[in-house]
C-alpha cells in the first residue's frame, strides 16, 4: 500500500489512480489524520500531494516531522516538495514569477526515481514558491529555466521532491516517474488486481454479514448493480433487493433491471410498482427544488415499507464509491448549494441498520471493471449516469402520465441511435428534455402546434464540469427525424450546445 496524504490539490485523486493502474493499492488521507495506522507493515510508501497554501503561512497545513524518519519512502509533490524542504530545515518562499504550463526539465545525476527518464523531457508545472534554500543532507537531481530546484532527493534516505505534476498528461515521463517511486524506491509487488480485489471482498463480506440478512436498494446504476453483485456472490439467499420504480425512469429500465438481475443472476428481488404514488404526488409541481424534494421523501417512505414487509434486516448495502469516501474526509471549503442532490437511494442516517459498502474504496472505472469481471452486462457497466429524481428535471413544468411516456420515446430513440453510430461511450451523459413550449409546424397540409424536444449530450470526467458533444450531423438527422416521425405530439428537435459552468449538464 502506498499512502498520500492530501495537502488540497486538485489532482490527488489523479496520482491515486494512476498508482492504483500499476496494480499498487493506494489511499489518500486527509493530511491531519491521525498516523497510527502507519505502523501497518503493508505500507509501503508516503506521498506528499500539491496543495494551494504557502508552507511559509502562518496557517499552512502542515504534517508532522517525524513522517521522514520512519524509514518509509516519501515523495513530496509541488507544495509535498517544499513541505518537505520545510521540514527539513530548508527555506521557501514566494516567487516572483508563477511558473504555470510546460518547462523542460533537465536531470542531474543519476537517480532510482529517473530510471528509463531522458536527460531533457517536458514536464508540467504549476506553483507559486519556490525553494531558495534546500533542507539538510537534500541535493538537486534535476531543474529547469525557471526552477533550479525541481527534482530534489536527500543524499542517503529514500526522500525525493518534485516540483512538476508527474500525475498529468502533460509531464511526459509522469507515470515512468511515478513507477519508479512505487517499485524501484518502494519495492511495491504490484499484485493488486480486480481479481484480487474480488477475492478479498467476497472474503471481507462473509465474514461481516455472517448469518445476518442484508438488504440494497438497486438503482439500475453501475454502483448498486456491483454491490449487489458482489454481496449476492459472498452470501447468496442473505442479500434481498429493493428497486423502487418511480414511473421516472428510462424506458423499459423496471424491466431489464428484473432481467438482469431476478432471472440472470437469480438475486431476491422485489419491485415496488410505485408510478401512481410518485406521480400523483408531482401533480401540478413546477418547481424543479420542489419535485426533487417530493421524489426524495417519497422514495424513503416507499422504500421503509418494503423493507418493514420483508422482515429484519441487520445491514444496509450501499454503492458508496472511494470519491465519496475521500470528499467527506478531505478538508474542503463550503461550497454553494446549486441544486440539492438528492440522491435517491441516499437514506436518511435514521435507519437503523450497520452499512455494508463493499466499493468503498474504489474508483468508478474500477467498479466497472469489477463489474465486467462479475458478468454483468454492458448494458448496465456502461450507462451514462442517471439523476435520482430521474425524468422528472427532464421534463420541464408538469410531470404526468403522458409526458413522461412521450419523453421515454424520444429518449429511447436517441440513446439506440447513439449506439448504432457507435458513439455512445464517447460521451459522458447523453439525454432528451421535454420542453415546456409548443411550437408551429406543417405536417401535411396540416398546420401543428406541438412539443419541442431538446437533445444533450456531454463530455465530462466526472460531472463537475462538462463540454457540449460535438455531435456528427448525420447522427443528429437521423435522431431529429425519427423523433419527430414516431414520437406522436413532437414537431421540433434541438441540440444544446452550452457547456458547464456556466450551464449545468440537467435542464432543471
Ligand atoms: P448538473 O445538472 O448539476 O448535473 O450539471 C451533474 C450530474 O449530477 C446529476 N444530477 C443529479 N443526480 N440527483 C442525482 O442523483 C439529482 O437531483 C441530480 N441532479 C443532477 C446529473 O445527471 C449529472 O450527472
Amino acid at each position: 500500500t502506498i499512502i498520500i496524504f492530501d495537502f488540497g490539490s486538485q489532482y490527488t485523486q489523479l496520482i491515486a489512480r494512476r498508482i492504483r493502474e500499476f496494480g499498487v493499492y493506494c489511499e489518500i488521507h486527509p493530511y491531519n489524520v491521525d498516523k497510527t495506522f502507519l505502523k501497518d507493515k503493508n505500507i509501503k510508501g508516503l506521498i506528499f500531494s500539491g496543495g494551494p497554501s504557502s508552507v511559509y503561512e502562518k496557517d499552512a497545513p502542515k504534517i508532522e516531522s517525524q513522517l521522514l524518519e520512519l524509514g518509509l519512502p516519501v515523495l513530496g509533490i509541488c507544495y509535498g516538495l517544499q513541505l518537505i524542504t520545510y521540514l527539513a530545515g530548508g527555506e521557501v518562499s514566494g516567487a516572483e514569477k508563477k511558473e504555470y504550463g510546460l518547462a523542460e526539465l533537465k536531470l542531474l545525476g543519476r537517480s532510482p526515481l529517473f530510471k528509463d527518464v531522458p536527460d531533457l523531457s517536458p514536464v508540467w508545472m504549476s506553483h507559486g514558491d519556490k525553494v531558495l534554500k534546500l533542507g539538510r543532507a537534500f541535493e538537486v537531481i534535476g531543474q529547469t529555466d525557471n526552477s533550479p530546484y525541481a527534482a530534489i532527493a536527500h543524499k542517503s534516505k529514500p526522500l525525493f521532491g518534485l516540483q512538476f505534476h508527474p500525475e498529468v498528461q502533460h509531464t511526459r515521463y509522469g507515470r515512468q516517474i511515478l513507477k519508479n517511486f512505487v517499485f524501484e524506491v518502494c519495492g511495491c509487488a504490484g499484485d493488486w488486481t480486480t481479481q484480487s480485489f474480488i477475492k478479498e471482498s467476497l472474503e471481507t463480506i462473509k465474514n461481516k454479514v455472517g448469518n445476518k440478512r442484508v438488504l440494497c436498494g438497486l438503482s439500475g446504476g453501475v454502483d448498486s448493480s456491483v454491490a449487489a453483485v458482489l454481496i449476492h456472490k459472498a452470501i447468496g439467499d442473505q442479500l434481498h433487493c429493493v428497486f423502487v420504480d418511480t414511473g421516472l425512469l428510462r424506458y423499459r429500465e423496471a424491466e431489464e433491471v428484473e432481467t438482469v438481475f431476478r432471472k440472470h443472476f437469480k438475486i431476491n428481488l422485489t419491485v415496488v410498482d410505485a408510478r401512481e404514488r410518485f406521480l400523483n404526488r408531482l401533480k401540478g409541481v413546477v418547481d424543479p427544488e420542489e419535485k426533487r424534494k417530493i421524489i426524495g421523501e417519497e422514495f424513503i417512505r416507499v422504500f421503509e415499507e418494503e423493507a418493514k414487509k420483508l422482515g429484519k434486516f441487520h445491514f444496509l448495502a450501499q454503492g458508496t464509491l472511494y470519491p465519496d469516501v475521500i470528499e467527506s474526509v478531505s478538508f474542503k471549503g463550503p461550497s454553494a448549494t446549486i441544486k440539492s442532490h438528492h440522491n435517491v437511494g441516499g437514506l436518511p442516517d435514521t435507519f437503523d441498520f450497520e452499512l455494508l459498502e463493499p466499493l468503498r474504496e474504489l474508483f468508478k472505472d474500477e467498479v466497472r471493471q469489477v463489474g465486467r469481471e462479475l458478468g454483468i452486462p454492458d448494458l448496465i457497466i456502461e450507462r451514462h449516469p442517471f439523476p435520482g429524481p430521474g425524468l422528472a428535471v427532464r421534463i420541464l413544468g408538469e410531470v404526468t402520465p403522458e409526458r413522461v411516456e412521450l419523453l421515454q420515446k424520444a429518449d429511447a430513440i436517441y440513446i439506440e441511435e447513439l449506439n448504432t453510430f457507435k458513439i455512445y461511450n464517447a460521451i459522458w451523459q447523453a439525454f432528451a428534455v421535454l420542453l415546456p413550449v409548443r411550437t408551429v409546424g406543417v405536417m401535411g397540409d396540416q398546420r401543428t402546434y406541438d412539443h419541442v424536444i431538446a437533445l444533450r449530450a456531454v463530455t465530462s470526467s466526472d460531472g463537475m464540469t462538462a463540454d457540449w458533444y460535438r455531435m456528427p450531423y448525420e447522427a443528429l438527422a437521423k435522431i431529429s427525424n425519427r423523433i419527430i416521425n414516431e414520437v406522436a405530439g413532437v414537431n421540433r428537435v434541438v441540440y444544446d450546445i452550452s457547456s458547464k459552468p456556466p450551464a449545468t449538464i440537467e435542464w432543471e
